[in-house]
């Protein structure tokens, strides 16, 4: 049995999370620590968020989303950000059999008006082609903005009001969450952020309210199999409350 296997075996396979959301943060300085370039960075990176989502398979959780390009990622040299769009196209292009041999479905959160065409066909085909997998839904937030998903979700439902098909008095934060990208995916149980930066950055700011935040200064390029285990296994020490006390809670 190997080390990562034997750690697995720690898992309480009853209180694992539903749907885990990730800031792979820490790829340009894995790289400039090697004295590489940052995209070399990325491309470890990427090696790491195959590991996690084979490693979710395996486990059995049915949700998990990463960030792999925000809003704000736009203000870096241009150089690194069509590094980017080639390595998140090899990617897509690359994976899908596997997703397909997987049941995995591949779901974009984020704005298509931006990225670049050869970007968003790669996208639109892994999506397609994985629509009807049940196994584990894989969303990438690629351009995606948490407060630009909100501002989104507020101006369809006003348009809603405006055209009768709505009513703003019987909005419910139920409703509101089928106007945002992720409507049909509950909300993360747990947050993970690598390289030690104690920030949301804009990431699902409406889905994270009650989910549970791990932060460790492991870079990502390094955040492999043993490491997702490792903060599987802190979310199962946690005690989620959502507001209620201790005591309520075991009563439950
Ligand atoms: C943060 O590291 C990482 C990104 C902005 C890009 C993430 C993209 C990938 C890992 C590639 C695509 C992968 C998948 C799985 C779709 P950083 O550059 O901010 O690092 P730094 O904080 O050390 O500079």
């Amino acid at each position: 049995m190997t080390s990562a296997s034997a750690r697995m075996d720690r898992l309480d396979p009853h209180k694992l999370p539903r749907h885990v959301a990730v800031i792979m943060d820490g790829n340009g300085r894995w790289a400039q620590k090697r004295l590489r370039n940052r995209i070399f960075g990325h491309e470890e990176g990427a090696k790491s968020g195959r590991d996690v989502v084979r490693c979710c398979r395996k486990l059995g959780i049915p949700f998990l989303t990463l960030f792999a390009f925000s809003k704000e990622n736009w203000q870096r040299p241009a150089s690194e950000i069509d590094a980017l769009w080639k390595l998140l196209k090899r990617f897509l292009a690359s994976e899908v059999d596997e997703l397909v041999q997987n049941g995995i479905r591949l779901n974009h959160l984020g704005d298509e008006e931006g990225i670049p065409d050869d970007v968003v066909a790669e996208l639109r085909r892994a999506r397609d082609a994985t629509a009807r997998q049940t196994g584990l839904c894989l969303s990438l937030a690629i351009n995606y903005g948490g407060r630009q998903e909100i501002l989104k979700a507020a101006r369809d439902f006003a348009r809603d009001v405006q055209q009768g098909r709505r009513r703003s008095e019987d909005l419910s934060a139920e409703d509101f969450s089928r106007y945002l990208f992720t409507s049909d995916i509950p909300d993360p149980d747990l947050l993970i952020r690598t390289s030690g930066e104690y920030r949301i950055s804009n990431f699902l700011l409406w889905q994270l309210a009650y989910s549970e935040i791990y932060i460790t200064e492991i870079l990502w390029p390094d955040f492999r199999e043993p490491q997702f285990v490792e903060a599987l296994l802190d979310y199962q020490s946690r005690s989620r409350r959502f507001g209620k006390t201790g005591e309520q809670i075991l009563g439950e």
